[in-house]
């Protein structure tokens, strides 16, 4: 058949999405028989077959080489605020959908204004929906953060598709929806927060950020225990998924990514929460070691991790509480660690160092809600549960670094140099590695805290347990139990 000049679409008359076939109900809208047939020239490609930007290119319907599709980055929106830019990669893509989640409190509309206030100085306006708060409320805060507010927009409603109408009218730079669980769409049924009103308005916002290119990023409450019920349903729609987190009182707060789909996800940001709001902490490492450096004693059941997060080093404390099970089942809790991994090292730390910690519970955190993801990890949360079933202070001049292997071998973790140098910079004097690190020396050079294995790192950096504590014998209950 010949190709004509034109095609058959049919709009929606109450939501003008355009579907290539007609359907009884619009399946996005969800109106019954408001599709109109209409007929609209076809597209014509340019010269040389490309859309001008990456967005073109995965709207086409016409097959494209991978190799000629442009990315295009200089329509980024950079936020200018450092530390959410870097998490992201760079800044935020055209057209793309952020989920801002993080517990009630930890700060995400204090952001979120931030945000909003740095791109209109930059960009332009910012449709600003607040579902939460009246705008008195929003307008307290600015004038808190120092805020004047010109040129965001901000709208107090509920109603998802009045919103949409005025992305359309204003197109401002940049749509915040705070909080995505109080929008509704009034065609469907259940209330504001159900699983289907979320799921519904992300996907409207969605598919108008996609048509417009306009970014969208929406808040998302998660509780205490981790129930996740709104964003997590979420996770799949959006492009971005980050997530504030703090430690309970403290003022620092700590942005990671959990899904980028244009980025890695393992950058961090670091902020910290004052009377102005949140503000970017230039050195991370120090920020989170300071309540450290204010104990008079070094304690027991804490080490100190030198970890890389995307593309920095990050020296962070990472602390430990063991204590009888008391017959009952040992329970074991980590926070800011992985829980399998934590049993692991667990694990290798009663079967190859021979320590008693089978009846015994648990406890691992790291301080200022930081997240370890990274193997290296491992080593420091063993010599913190060794340090508290000991009750011996890890050696205080000491980071480490080191992934563990089952039978008890340190394995060689990336960047040992990056993670010394910040180390020392802190003012420890070594960090305890992996040996393969120091190839090429002969131990006995006095190479540095280069370790083999597992048992020999705790003899290492529990310098009052070095000689004369048999705590591999069997039966042992050792000094916590
Ligand atoms: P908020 O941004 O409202 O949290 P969320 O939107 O995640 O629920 O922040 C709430 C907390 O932050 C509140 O306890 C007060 C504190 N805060 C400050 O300490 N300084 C500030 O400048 C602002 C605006 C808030
Ligand atoms: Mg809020």
């Amino acid at each position: 058949m010949p190709r004509t000049d034109t095609k058959t679409v049919y709009i929606c008359a109450e939501c003008q999405t355009r579907h290539p076939r007609w359907e009884g109900r619009c399946s996005r809208c969800g109106a019954w028989n408001a599709l109109n047939e209409t007929s609209e020239p076809r597209k014509k490609p340019p010269a040389n077959g490309i859309g001008s930007s990456a967005l073109d290119a995965f709207s086409a319907i016409e097959p494209i080489e991978l190799s000629r599709v442009e990315v295009n980055t200089s329509n980024w929106l950079q936020t200018g605020i450092d530390e959410f830019d870097r998490v992201l990669g760079g800044g935020v893509v055209a057209g793309s959908v952020l989920l801002l989640s993080g517990e009630p409190g930890v700060g995400k509309s204090t952001l979120l204004l931030q945000i909003a206030a740095s791109v209109t100085a930059s960009r332009g306006a910012v449709l600003y929906i607040s579902g939460e708060e009246s705008p008195e409320q929003v307008r307290m805060r600015a004038v808190r953060l120092g805020v004047t507010g010109d040129r965001i927009f901000l709208m107090n409603t509920d109603d998802v598709d009045a919103v949409i109408a005025r992305i359309d009218e204003i197109r401002p730079s940049l749509v915040v929806v705070d909080s995505i669980q109080t929008m509704t769409a009034t065609d469907i049924t259940g209330v504001a927060g159900s699983v289907t009103q979320v799921r519904e308005c992300a996907r409207r916002l969605t598919a108008r950020a996609k048509t417009s290119g306009i970014p969208v990023i929406l808040a998302g409450h998660v509780t205490k225990d981790g129930a996740i019920a709104g964003p997590r349903i979420l996770e799949h729609t959006v492009d971005v998924v980050l997530q504030l987190s703090g430690d309970g009182a403290g003022s620092l707060r700590i942005l990671h990514g959990t899904k980028n789909r244009y980025g890695h996800t393992n950058e961090v940001g670091v902020f910290e929460m004052g009377p102005k709001g949140l503000s970017e902490v230039t050195d991370p490492s120090k920020s989170l070691l300071t309540d450290r450096s204010l104990r008079p004693e070094p304690a027991p059941g804490t080490a100190v991790a030198a970890v890389i997060e995307g593309t920095r080093p990050l020296i962070v404390e990472v602390q430990a509480l063991t204590a009888p099970a008391g017959g009952q089942t040992a329970r074991r809790v980590a926070t800011g660690v992985d829980l399998a991994r934590m049993n692991q090292v667990v694990a290798v730390l009663t079967r190859r160092v021979g320590l008693p910690l089978a009846s015994q519970d648990v406890i691992v955190s790291v301080t200022g809600g930081m997240r370890l993801s990274e193997p290296a990890a491992d080593l420091p949360v063993a010599l913190a549960i060794a340090s508290s079933l000991l009750d011996v202070a890890v050696d205080p001049g000491l980071a480490a670094a080191g992934e563990i292997g089952l039978s008890g071998e340190l394995r060689a973790v990336p960047q040992a140099d990056r993670r010394r140098s910040e180390a020392r910079r802190l003012g420890f004097h070594d960090c305890l590695l992996p040996f393969s690190h120091l190839a090429g020396h002969s131990k006995k050079d006095g190479a540095g805290s280069g370790v083999v294995t597992l048992a020999e790192a705790v003899r290492m950096a529990l310098p009052r347990c070095r000689d004369g504590l048999h705590y591999a014998r069997s039966g042992d209950a050792g000094p916590g139990g």
